[in-house]
């Protein structure tokens, strides 16, 4: 099941941990650094500032963006002795699929700021680096590069693919249509994005991608879109002389292979904000793909959900980057996932933002958790190593994820419940 020839699944944590190890008598070092604060501040060396800006930045004062990561400290684990795990395994189910892990590449949009030289450099080396380990991409709405090109990278590995709601009906069928033909096993609805939130670090750098052309390939490349932007009025005026900074911004959205009419018709088409829970059942008719919605955090919304169609949920603050003094997306799983399985014992609650290591993981397993979206970290090891980064990345999580079951006495990440963690905090 493990696809990497380096880790086998039954013994991940020790295997990573010795690779290392061995590896350092001859003065090697891993490819991305391991402890959390030292990849973010590698990766943040690495990155221009307006990418930095965009992926390391939250809304507001930051202080959800904070508080995701900060809420995990609140939930400690209890660690049980003299249980056999010699034999342990981080394989689950989800959505009928057997996966490696618990654990999925969370939808990242216009990645290619992270890197240098394109797109090229941003979704397919990340799609390789999941291809490798067997752990599942969750394709973005604004990604750098067409789903078509991405799911071709990932070859048979499984995919899904995360849908913003676009206020035109054809682009969102045609998204979904698109996802299902590449390949994708589910389709994730994020709910919490329906505007951008406040971001003062991109707004004092007066940046954002999309603007630019940066992230808008699944709508550049989508006949729906294209429709869409010949049936535009041509641009008023024309008569002027540009500007040296309207040329830039035109031959900077021209790279992106994107005109000024794509990037003004994305902007007006951009995700709805009208969108209520009764909006579901038109999605639901046109996928036979599970639907999750990605961006529930009161449990009410959880229960809606369910009884609007959808087939699971994600409990996520989307890292903070929307909603700041929001609640900590940690805080608010324990009663979602209450929510779900008194409503639908088998529908997948999904869990994100703040997860930065394997014992993260652990814990949000525990609190009701079937599966963690990883975010930032992965985005981080691209910045640093490209294919190389990401897998690394998720390898240190997951060998982390593996040992912290071994010292706390779980064989399975079924075993995993409240009873892990120290009473107080378990409830
Ligand atoms: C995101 N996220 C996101 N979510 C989504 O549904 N579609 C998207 O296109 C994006 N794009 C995106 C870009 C960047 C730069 C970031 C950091 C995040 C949210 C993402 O899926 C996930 O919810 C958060 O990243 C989780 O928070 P942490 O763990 O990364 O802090």
């Amino acid at each position: 099941m493990w696809h990497d020839r380096a880790v086998t699944h039954t013994d991940v944590g020790r295997s990573v941990q010795s690779a290392v190890y061995r590896a350092g008598v001859y003065g090697r070092r891993p490819v991305v650094p391991v402890a959390p604060g030292a990849l973010e501040a590698a990766a943040r060396r690495r990155m221009t500032a307006r990418g930095w800006g965009y992926i390391g930045g939250g809304a507001g004062a930051e202080r959800t963006m904070a508080a995701n990561v900060a809420a995990f400290a609140r939930h400690p684990i209890m660690p049980r002795q003299m249980v056999d795990v010699a034999e342990r395994s981080l394989a689950t189910t989800l959505l009928g699929r057997e996966l490696p892990a618990p654990l999925l590449l969370a939808p990242i949009g216009a990645l290619e700021l992270a890197v240098r030289g394109g797109p090229a450099h941003a979704e397919p080396p990340v799609a390789r680096a999941a291809r490798d380990l067997g752990v599942p991409v969750v394709i973005s709405s604004q990604a750098s590069t067409p789903m078509e090109a991405t799911a071709a990278a990932l070859g048979d590995s499984p995919r899904w693919f995360q849908l913003y709601w676009s206020k035109d009906d054809d682009v969102a069928a045609s998204f979904v249509e698109r996802a299902e033909a590449a390949g994708a096993e589910a389709i994730v609805v994020t709910l919490d994005t329906h505007v951008l939130g406040w971001r003062p670090r991109d707004l004092d750098l007066g940046y954002l991608p999309f603007v630019r052309g940066e992230g808008i390939a699944q709508y550049t490349s989508d006949p729906a879109f294209r429709r869409l932007v010949a049936s535009r009025p041509a641009p008023a005026g024309g008569g002027e002389r540009p500007t040296p900074s309207a040329v830039r911004a035109l031959l900077t959205m021209r790279r992106h292979g994107a005109t000024r009419a794509d990037v003004e018709t994305f902007l007006d088409v951009f995700s709805r904000s009208s969108l209520t829970w009764a909006d579901l059942a038109w999605l639901r008719e046109r996928t036979h793909l599970p639907i999750l919605v990605k961006g529930v955090q009161h449990p009410d919304d959880a229960r809606r959900a369910l009884d609007a169609g959808a087939d699971g949920v994600v409990v996520s603050n989307h890292g903070g980057r929307q909603v700041d003094n929001a609640v900590a997306s940690l805080d608010t799983l324990p009663a979602v996932a209450a929510a779900v399985r008194a409503a639908r014992p088998d529908a997948p609650v999904l869990f994100d933002s703040g997860v930065r290591t394997g014992a993260d993981v652990f814990v949000a397993l525990a609190l009701g958790a079937d599966a963690v979206l990883l975010g930032r970290p992965w985005v981080y090891g691209l910045a640093l190593a490209g294919q190389d980064g990401v897998r690394a990345v998720v390898q240190h999580v997951l060998a982390e994820l593996d040992l912290t079951m071994a010292l706390a006495g779980v064989r399975s990440v079924g075993e995993i419940g409240p009873e892990q963690l120290a009473p107080a905090a378990a409830n």
